[in-house]
């Protein structure tokens, strides 16, 4: 039976262990061990039998937006419904905060939409721009798809974007 639960400190080693394979094939970002003991409370840890073999994390930009971030569940446990219910406790988590709007980057958008996330357009999606793309190498060849549940934030229109975006080229 896969439950979920919040991760704590002690879970960091195993959080690592879990999403450095990924990482290593380039499916996950890399994350260290110092990153994920500051992060360790956006996490969500699934257990089977009181072993830990999923995460997956939530970043809260604000009420209007909030990322999930860092979904992976071990190979051996795929298909056993961890990722779901991972998903599902991220977006408990989420509505815990009132937060309006869950977005997240992926290369299964078809694993996402089963939870009722439709794809977006990422320039909508500025905080995130702000925080990772601008430092990311494949900021013009990207190959993940922006996925959001919820209203997205209106407060950058259009027309900021249409500034935000050509700034972002800038510093790249
Ligand atoms: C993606 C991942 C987290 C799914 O975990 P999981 O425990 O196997 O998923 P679940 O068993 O909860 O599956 C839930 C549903 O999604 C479907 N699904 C699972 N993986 C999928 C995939 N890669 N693409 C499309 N649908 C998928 C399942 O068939 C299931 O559908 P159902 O509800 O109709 O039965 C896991 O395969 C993984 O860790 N992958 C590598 C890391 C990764 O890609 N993370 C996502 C980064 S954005």
């Amino acid at each position: 039976m896969v439950r979920t639960r919040k991760a704590f400190l002690p879970d960091v080693e195993r959080i690592h262990a879990i999403i450095q394979p990924y990482s290593e094939v380039g499916t996950l970002l890399p994350r260290t061990l110092s990153e994920l003991s500051e992060n360790v409370r956006d996490f969500v840890v699934a257990e089977d039998d009181g072993q830990i073999i999923g995460c997956g994390a939530l970043h809260l930009y604000g009420m209007h937006l909030a990322e999930i971030r860092t979904i992976a569940v071990v190979p051996a446990a795929k298909g056993s419904g961890a990722g779901r219910k991972l998903v599902e406790a991220l977006l408990d988590e989420a509505e815990h905060h009132r937060v309006t709007c869950v977005c997240l980057f992926t290369r299964i958008p078809d694993f996402f939409s089963h939870m009722g996330f439709a794809t977006a357009p990422r320039e909508e999606l500025p905080d995130k721009i702000y925080k990772d793309c601008v430092h990311c190498p494949n900021l013009h060849a990207c190959d993940e798809i922006a996925m959001v549940r919820g209203t997205i934030p209106q407060n950058m229109g259009p027309r900021d974007a249409q500034i935000l975006i050509p700034l972002v080229r800038l510093e790249a």
